[in-house]
């Protein structure tokens, strides 16, 4: 599969994610029985996922989609990151934040730091794919996809400089970007 200049081998066929996604949700039910949930969908990459997710839930629930932009500053920690669009109050409300991918897990790091301020009665995070570095840093990520590789992956919500997000199945770059 070739997107841009990249060539990108077949990861996770969309079945697999389809199972995976029902499982997840079923969790999800199962945990939250009775409660009113509010999901909060990280865009871009997670509203294909939310899409699915949101589908397979029968709790009652809302659903709102929040943006995060990094602007990297010269210093050592790296990227600030603004929080676009939480037009909710989730001051004691019981939140699941969705997102696509967990990488290094700043950007997790960081949010959940926001949202814990906000006074919320729980937050937790669904996450489709969640890479090693980010299991390092000890981020208590509840409800977890697939565990993969320190490797580029695209589809399924996730793009390559923009492209790639329409689709079906996931798929992974095998050399270094
Ligand atoms: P983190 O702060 O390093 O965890 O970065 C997480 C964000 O980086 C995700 O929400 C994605 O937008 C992006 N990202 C990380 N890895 C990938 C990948 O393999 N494919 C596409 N986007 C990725
Ligand atoms: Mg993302």
């Amino acid at each position: 599969m070739k997107v841009k200049d990249k060539n990108f081998d077949l990861y996770i066929s969309s079945q697999k994610i389809k199972k995976k996604v029902k499982e997840l949700a079923k969790q999800i039910n199962q945990d939250y029985n009775g409660k009113h949930l509010l999901f909060i969908s990280i865009l871009n990459g997670s509203y294909v996922f939310t899409a699915d997710l949101l589908r397979e839930i029968d709790l009652s629930c809302e659903v709102s989609f929040i943006k995060i932009s990094s602007y990297s500053k010269m210093e050592s920690n790296g990227n600030l990151q603004e929080l676009i669009g939480l037009n909710e109050n989730i001051f004691q409300r019981d939140v699941i934040l969705i997102e696509d991918i967990i990488d290094s897990g700043k950007t997790m790091e960081n949010l959940l730091d926001k949202m814990q301020s906000l006074g919320p009665n729980s937050v937790e995070v669904a996450t489709l794919l969640m890479k090693p570095e980010a299991i390092d840093t000890g981020l208590d990520i509840k409800y977890i996809g697939f565990e993969i590789p320190q490797e580029f992956v695209i589809g399924y919500g996730l793009d390559y400089d923009g492209a790639g997000r329409n689709l079906k199945d996931i798929y992974q770059f095998k050399e270094k970007l």
